[in-house]
């Protein structure tokens, strides 16, 4: 998709279809549209609309009008944002996304964006609003149908009223494709089925988009993750044929000081659960359990891209966990990394197996001096929060804060989840320093606490996304499968940490 900024009044804009934002400044009892230009010939548009109650400003309604009088774009489409007084970035995203997948729908592939006037944010976090929104809205998850036509967008255009700072606005605009494009990298990653993303394939893709974008990459394989002496990890590897990756980023700016950012993602590339095999019901959506790896890389790339003066790893635990001859047994003792035994349960509990490791390699390989990870850890989170929540988990109130802030930028939705050392008990073992599964009470605390033991005493972030990695159903401004969450929150929390100068 091409994307290109417009300085200048809205209606001389000549487009397939230009999207106008309306709001709802009434109160409760009755509706008053209004909407969000400040230009007379759109105002005038809408008023028939709006005198025939069908456009109220209510949150996603739309209403199309065909070359009216005044009006340059060949299309006018008004997108209603909610009430007036809770419009805002996020709103806007989502109106963006909502206008591009119905044009999309429609077979209409260029459009144009009015920015909206005014309201309380300023114009750049405007236009990061809107370019984000229509690229998310232009993901589709149906790549292997024979039949797919190409139904991507063609153009955006943003159109920014006179007086706005242009140089700013561009370079809003360039890091809202930065952004936008590495959530869909991630998505991307997240869409393919198990038979053609394994954790090889996982780490050659890794390696090509650190290539495209500077980063320095390794992936290394079964014999270098036996020699760490990777227990955790190799446990849930070695029932597979196929063989595991640990992937490791590397982004390292000149002039960056202070912290290592260490990002490590869950990505079991299909999880059958292993001995403890999961039901068959369902069984085929355990592709996305390696969203949180996932999530790592649309990160890193972005990153790369962006270039904020912080150091920043990242490594990703790839593996499948399958049943076989080889596969481990409930009752196993693993040695991990870090010298701590773990007693097996549940060989379903694999995700936070493979991030012990993981994490340990991070802090005690990589220097990394605050850990965040990612994955899809626990059923037990979904029941908790359901679908609008991921669960937060944080061994530090600084850092949390700094998550919460980085999530409010990017408008996406976490919840805390506790950590108490009572929750501590649930995983102890008869035989080894700790079991892997705490059972089905505070199941996604309990997993949460294992993870706990291998950062010691680094600033840590835990992340369960399992509820929040895959949209089973569409909504007007995304698609349904990956939904590609907590890559644009990671974005923000890392540029949070960029040096000073
Ligand atoms: N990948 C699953 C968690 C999951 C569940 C992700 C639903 C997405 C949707 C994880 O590996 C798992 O199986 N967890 C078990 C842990 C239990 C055995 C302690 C679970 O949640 O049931
Ligand atoms: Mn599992
Ligand atoms: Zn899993």
């Amino acid at each position: 998709m091409k994307t290109d900024l417009q300085i200048k009044n809205a209606a001389e804009i000549e487009t397939e279809c230009l999207v106008v934002a309306v709001v709802d400044k009434g109160d409760k009892d009755k509706s008053i549209a209004s909407v969000l230009t400040s230009e007379r010939p759109l105002q005038d548009a809408a008023q028939e609309l709006i005198a025939l109650g069908e456009l109220s400003g209510k949150a996603l309604e739309l209403a199309m009008l065909y070359r009216p009088a005044g009006i340059k774009a060949r299309r006018v489409l008004f997108v209603g944002g909610g009430k007036e007084g809770k419009f805002n970035p996020n709103e806007l995203r989502k109106i963006a996304g909502a206008a591009a997948r119905h044009l999309k729908s429609k077979n209409i592939r260029s459009l144009a964006i009015a920015l909206p006037s005014g309201v309380h944010f300023h114009t750049d976090n405007a236009i990061r609003a809107a370019v984000i929104g229509v690229l998310i809205a232009d993901f589709d998850p149906d790549i292997y149908k024979s039949d797919r036509k190409d139904q991507r967008l063609q153009s955006l255009t943003i159109v920014a009223p006179s007086g706005n700072d242009e140089k700013l606005l561009r370079s809003a605009l360039e890091e809202a494709r930065i952004i936008g494009e590495s959530q869909n990298f991630a998505r991307e990653l997240v869409n393919e089925p198990g038979n053609r993303l394994t954790p090889m394939i996982l780490g050659e893709r890794a390696r090509t988009m650190a290539a495209e974008t500077g980063l320095h990459c390794e992936v290394l394989g079964p014999d270098q993750i036996k020699a760490l002496k990777m227990g955790a990890f190799w446990s849930v590897a070695q029932g597979s044929d196929e063989p595991p990756a640990l992937i490791v980023l590397k982004y390292a700016p000149a002039g960056a000081s202070g912290p290592v950012l260490g990002l490590v993602g869950k990505a079991i590339t299909f999880d059958t659960g292993g001995i403890s095999i999961k039901p068959a019901d369902g069984m085929e959506k355990m592709k996305y359990d390696m969203a949180g790896g996932a999530a790592m890389l649309g990160a890193m790339r972005a990153v790369a891209q962006l270039k904020p003066k912080v150091k920043v790893n990242a490594v990703i635990c790839a593996s499948e966990n399958m049943p076989s001859g080889k596969a481990q047994k409930p009752g196993d003792v693993q040695i991990a990394m870090s010298g701590k035994s773990i007693e097996i349960i549940n060989t379903d509990a694999e995700g936070r197996l493979v991030l012990a490791d993981g994490l340990t390699y991070a802090r005690t390989k990589l220097g990394c001096t605050h850990l965040v990870d990612a994955a899809t850890l626990t059923g037990a989170c979904v029941v908790a929060l359901g679908m609008v929540n991921a669960g937060i988990f944080a061994n530090d109130d600084s850092m949390y804060e700094r998550f919460q802030k980085a999530l409010h930028q990017a408008g996406e939705k976490m919840w805390r989840l506790p950590l108490d050392d009572e929750y501590r008990d649930n995983i102890k073992s008869n035989i080894a320093d700790m079991v892997n599964s705490g059972g089905r009470y505070g199941g996604a605390v309990t997993a949460a606490m294992f993870l706990k033991e291998f950062v010691d005493d680094k600033p840590w972030i835990h992340l369960d996304i399992a509820g929040t990695a895959w949209i089973d159903e569409a909504k007007p401004f995304i698609a349904k499968g990956p939904s590609g969450i907590a890559v644009r929150s990671l974005i923000e929390f890392v540029r949070g940490f960029e040096t000073q100068t």
